[in-house]
Parts: structure tokens; C-alpha cells; sequence
């Protein structure tokens, strides 16, 4: 298994181009299914979970076919096995996705349960419970879902709490559907607004998408599009970490800071200076120590839990003491451990953990256990003096497109070892 070796103490400086939204292409590449025309998506990032969704449609019998270095091409009038075999589904759990537009377009589907993974147990049932609302007759057995519905019709459904893929899914499902969906209490997410601005340029008739009220008239058919999926939020914050916990100054251009706001908050409170553009963003430490930041993960536009790891390595080396709740998963603290071999001053209570910034970290040999915990110990390694090893870096591979390419770039002391 890969490993990355990271000498540390460098600050970083220079310019990257974030790649496109991992969290975007995914439901995107789901929601192709509903068309009935071939659909081209743009700016699609080179990643583990993208390939593995591609794969899965293919098994399905929908033609993939990649079209430049960041381009696919899908034609879903071929859709011969609305089955997901759970081999592939407990690899990347998104591709619950496939769930709401197979039932949608052929009426079937057959979708492994994704089961849990390191962060969480990952119950579906808001997904299970929507797609029942719509008419759908939905049986979970054998660690199966096997959803039926010759018509799905339109109806007013509140989550019960707040779910990114559970909205994407209800509202794949919705566009073909007879009649009108409401869902209340929506996820807010800015891929959520992506799927529904892709769903509507292939006629789907969506309005409230980044609201917490949806609103989707079904429509007969969704016709062919050609889509480019917004810049992946995610990599653009770890990327500003990386320049704020080692003193440095980058540049990342063809993002969209609108997308991150609460993360750029952060930054600034942390004593970054932040020049923001339309399609960058520059962050300057001049040198400075961060000040430690006190945070709580919820549903956007509030602090994403996915930027929780990289703050909690940021906390480690920064002035003073910072506190880091996590209200959405159950087990997102893996990376305490890694981070306290690298001579971190942590001390977990429950959901919150209590960092306590020393002057440096030292490198260690360290585990990836999930994507966003072991970016957070990149992280850490790109600060810490000496060298950091970190183990299992398949799960970093799943969400950064060319990790060590885009960190050389920045001038860190990177490189990947058998
Ligand atoms: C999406 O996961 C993202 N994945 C996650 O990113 C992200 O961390 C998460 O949203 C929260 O923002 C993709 O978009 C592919 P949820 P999702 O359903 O949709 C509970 C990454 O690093 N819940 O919003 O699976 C659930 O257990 C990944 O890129 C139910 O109880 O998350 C969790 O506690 C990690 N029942 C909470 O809701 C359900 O039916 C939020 O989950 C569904 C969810």
C-alpha cells in the first residue's frame, strides 16, 4: 500500500488550480441515468470515488466514456441491470446515489446497503423513508434495497434531519415523478444547488435548491446536457490550511470563495489575510504563528465537517487553545490519536476535543483511517519538524486529485513511497 513521506518546517508559497467538486460529479454522475440522451460533465477531478462511480454505471450497462482529461461522457439509453453489487458499494458509499434516478427512469432498482465506514454507521433510512413517500415499494433484505415503483408520484416530505445525499437522492427522484415534491428541511449544501442547476438544464423543473424548502414539478423526460461542476470546496479550504499552518502564501485560482464563507470566517479569525476574487482566493500568514479558533461542524452554510480535521491540525501548532465540536458523525475524531503521536497537546470530551497549540509538532509514522482525517495529517506533517510517514493513504487518494503534485507545487518536501 502507497505511503506518503513528508519532511516538514517548509512554509509553503505559489499558485494551484482547485479541481472540480468530488461531492458534485458524484450525484451528478447519478443523476445522468434520469436523461434520455447522452449528457457530457466538465471539470471532472481524476479520483478514486469518480472512478468507482464511473465503474458502477457501467455495470449497469450505461455507456462511460471519458472524453478529454477531465471530461466524461455518459449514455444512459442503455441502462440494462439496475443492480449495485455490494463490492462496489462498500467501497464508496456515494453510490447510494444511483438509487433514486434508477427507480426514477427504469422503475427498479437493486442497490446494496453502503454500510458503515470509519466515520460513522451511515444509516440510509431518510432515503428509504423519501423514495416510500414518492410510492415507491422499497424492501431491505439480504443487505440489499430493492426499491419498485412503476410511477413515483409527487409528495410533501420533511427529513427528519438534515442529509446531503438523502436530498440529492429524493430530488433525483422527484424530477420524473407525477406531479409536484415538496422537501422540507433540505440540506443547504452548495452540491445540492449544483445537482439541481445540472437537473434543470435537462428540463427538470427544480426551484428552492440551497434553501431548506425544495420544490421539483416532475416532468416527462429529462433531455442531454453539456455541464461543468463547480470547484470542489473542500480541496480549496485544505489547501488554505496548508499555506495557514505553515506560515506561508498561495494562491488558489478557479474556485469560488462564495462556496466556503464560514472556512475563509475561520481563517481570518485564525489571523490570515485573505484577498478574495471571483474565481480565487490568496491567503497570506506573512510568517505568523495562526492563533488557535474554537469551532462546531454543522449542515452549511455553518462550519462543514469536512474541513473539521485539517482545523483540528491547524489548532495543534497554533496560539493558544481552541475547541473543535463535531455534531455530525459519531466517530469523526480518528485523527486525534495520529495528531497526539506527533506530539499534540489534545484532550478529547465526548463530541469535543480541546487543543492546546504547542511550537511544533515532530514527524512520526502515522495511519489514514478516513479522507478528511488523513488530509488533516498531511497537514501536520507539511508543520511538523523531521519526517512523517503516513500510512493508507488509499483513503487520501479518494478525495485529492494529484495531492503531492499540487503540494510540490507549493514548495513542500513531498513524495509518495510504495
Ligand atoms: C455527504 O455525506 C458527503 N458525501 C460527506 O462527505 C459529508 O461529510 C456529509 O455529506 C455531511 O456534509 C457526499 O456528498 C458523497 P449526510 P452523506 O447524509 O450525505 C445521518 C467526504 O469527506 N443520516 O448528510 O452520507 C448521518 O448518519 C464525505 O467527502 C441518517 O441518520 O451525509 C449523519 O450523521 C464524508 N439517515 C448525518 O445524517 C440517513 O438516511 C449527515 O449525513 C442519512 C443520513
Amino acid at each position: 500500500m502507497d505511503k506518503l513521506r513528508i519532511t516538514g518546517g517548509r512554509s509553503l508559497h505559489g499558485r494551484i488550480r482547485i479541481s472540480g467538486a468530488k461531492n458534485a460529479v458524484l450525484p451528478i454522475l447519478a443523476a445522468s441515468l434520469l436523461a434520455n440522451e447522452s449528457v457530457s460533465i466538465r471539470r471532472v477531478p481524476q479520483l478514486q470515488d469518480v472512478s468507482t462511480m464511473m465503474n458502477l454505471l457501467s455495470t449497469m450497462g450505461v455507456g462511460v466514456v471519458v472524453e478529454s482529461s477531465d471530461g466524461v461522457g455518459i449514455d444512459p439509453s442503455t441502462i440494462s441491470n439496475p443492480f449495485a453489487d455490494y463490492s462496489l458499494v462498500k467501497t464508496m458509499r456515494a453510490s447510494i446515489l444511483v438509487l433514486g434516478p434508477l427507480l426514477a427512469k427504469v422503475g427498479e432498482a437493486i442497490v446494496s446497503l453502503p454500510g458503515g465506514c470509519a466515520i460513522g454507521a451511515r444509516p440510509v433510512n431518510l432515503h428509504v423513508d423519501g423514495l416510500r413517500a414518492l410510492g415507491a415499494e422499497v424492501a431491505v433484505e439480504n443487505g440489499y434495497i430493492h426499491a419498485k415503483a412503476s410511477q413515483l408520484k409527487g409528495a410533501h416530505i420533511l427529513l427528519d434531519s438534515v442529509t446531503v445525499t438523502g436530498t440529492q437522492n429524493l430530488m433525483m427522484a422527484a424530477t420524473l415523478a407525477d406531479g409536484k415534491t415538496v422537501l422540507e428541511n433540505a440540506a443547504r449544501e452548495p452540491e445540492v444547488v449544483d445537482l439541481a442547476n445540472f437537473l434543470n438544464r435537462m428540463g427538470a423543473k427544480i426551484s428552492g435548491a440551497g434553501s431548506a424548502t425544495i420544490k421539483i414539478e416532475g416532468v416527462e423526460s429529462l433531455h442531454g446536457v453539456e455541464y461543468n461542476v463547480i470547484a470542489d470546496r473542500i480541496e480549496t479550504g485544505t489547501y488554505l490550511v496548508a499555506a495557514a499552518i505553515t506560515g506561508g502564501s498561495v494562491e488558489l485560482v478557479d474556485t469560488n470563495p462564495v462556496l466556503l464563507e464560514s472556512v475563509l470566517l475561520k481563517l481570518e479569525e485564525a489571523g490570515a489575510d485573505l484577498d478574495i476574487r471571483e474565481n480565487s482566493i490568496a491567503l497570506d500568514m506573512g510568517g505568523r504563528r495562526a492563533q488557535a479558533v474554537t469551532l462546531t461542524t454543522s449542515p452549511h452554510p455553518a462550519f462543514p465537517t469536512d474541513m473539521q480535521a485539517q482545523f483540528m491540525a491547524l489548532n495543534t501548532v497554533a496560539k493558544g487553545v481552541g475547541m473543535v465540536t463535531e455534531t455530525i458523525f459519531e466517530n469523526r475524531f480518528m485523527h486525534v490519536p495520529e495528531l497526539q503521536r506527533m506530539g499534540a497537546n489534545i484532550r478529547m470530551q465526548g463530541h469535543t476535543v480541546v487543543v492546546d497549540g504547542v511550537e511544533s509538532l515532530t514527524g512520526a509514522r502515522v495511519m489514514a483511517t478516513d479522507l478528511r482525517a488523513s488530509a488533516g495529517l498531511v497537514l501536520a506533517g507539511l508543520a511538523a519538524k523531521g519526517e512523517t510517514v503516513i500510512e493508507r493513504i488509499y483513503h487520501i487518494d479518494r478525495g485529492y486529485e494529484t495531492i503531492e503534485e499540487k503540494l510540490m507545487q507549493l514548495g513542500a518536501d513531498i513524495e509518495r513511497l510504495p
